[in-house]
């Protein structure tokens, strides 16, 4: 994962970008830029992406699965993305299920996998990851809800992340460990060992046993998360003790 990349100043969005690499490019390979002029969120959002405070980056991805179990994919990047937080800056994210990467509850990292699908064949998965690693501050509108690595950092303090001179998180030290993971734990999605992603989901999310409103296109319910399924599903009960699997990318989930 990451052998073959395409790295630039500015781009659009990473992810545009590798949904238009040719069919022949190689599984596994990464685009990533410095700055996106318009980055993407899930459900049409924008996503801010400013010049060299951030990863952004996207994986293209050819797996041999079922379109349905793309979204598990997702999980995978969520993990990845935990697994190297934890080891450059020895704090422990959350997941906010399915796709968000939370500290003391602000988001410092969003996922949008994008599948291009026919019939039962994917032709190919991107996996675009947004970590805000060295952003100082938000914008209003935001700082409510978006936090960064180092903001994070400062406020415990711990000694463990590889610095540079001006006291910054090392962002391809950060990039290397993203990879590393994502290849360990897509490589065991890969052979079937999904439970075991699964159960490190489940131990790290935010949304299980919580309250949370469901919003679909129609509307929306109030439901409790109760667990999340091999396919990676959010189970949810109603008040009526009936039990719903929701998938992503159909949804979002509100805290309520
Ligand atoms: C979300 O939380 O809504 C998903 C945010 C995903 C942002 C990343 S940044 C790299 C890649 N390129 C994009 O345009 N979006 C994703």
């Amino acid at each position: 994962i990451g052998r073959n990349y395409i790295y630039r100043k500015s781009v659009d969005s990473t992810n545009t970008m590798a949904k238009s690499l040719p069919q022949d490019t190689p599984e596994g390979s990464l685009v990533i830029a410095e700055e996106q002029t318009a980055g993407r969120g899930r459900t049409g959002k924008s996503w801010e992406s400013p010049r060299n405070k951030g990863i952004w980056m996207s994986l293209y991805l050819k797996p041999d699965i079922l379109p349905q179990d793309a979204p598990l994919i997702t999980h995978v990047a969520a993990l990845a993305v935990v697994r190297a937080i934890k080891s450059v800056t020895g704090i422990t994210p959350g997941i906010k299920w399915p796709n968000d990467v939370i500290i003391d509850g602000k988001k410092v990292c969003g996922i949008l996998t994008e599948l291009n699908a026919e019939m039962d064949c994917v032709n190919y998965v991107v996996v675009g990851i947004g970590i805000n690693v060295n952003t100082e501050k938000f914008p209003d509108e935001l700082k409510d809800v978006a936090t960064s690595l180092l903001i994070e950092y400062r406020k415990i303090g711990t000694h463990k992340a590889r610095n540079d001179t001006k006291g910054l998180i090392d962002r391809k030290h950060l990039l290397a460990e993203v990879l590393n993971h994502f290849e360990m734990l897509y490589e065991k999605f890969l052979s079937g060992e999904v439970a075991d992603i699964i159960r490190e989901c489940k131990k790290l999310s935010v949304t299980l046993g919580k309250s949370v409103r469901i919003i679909t296109k129609g509307g929306g319910f109030d439901a409790i998360a109760v667990d999340i399924d091999d396919r990676g599903a959010l189970i949810v009960e109603r008040e009526d003790g009936s039990r719903q699997a929701v998938i992503a990318g159909e949804v979002s989930v509100r805290g309520v």
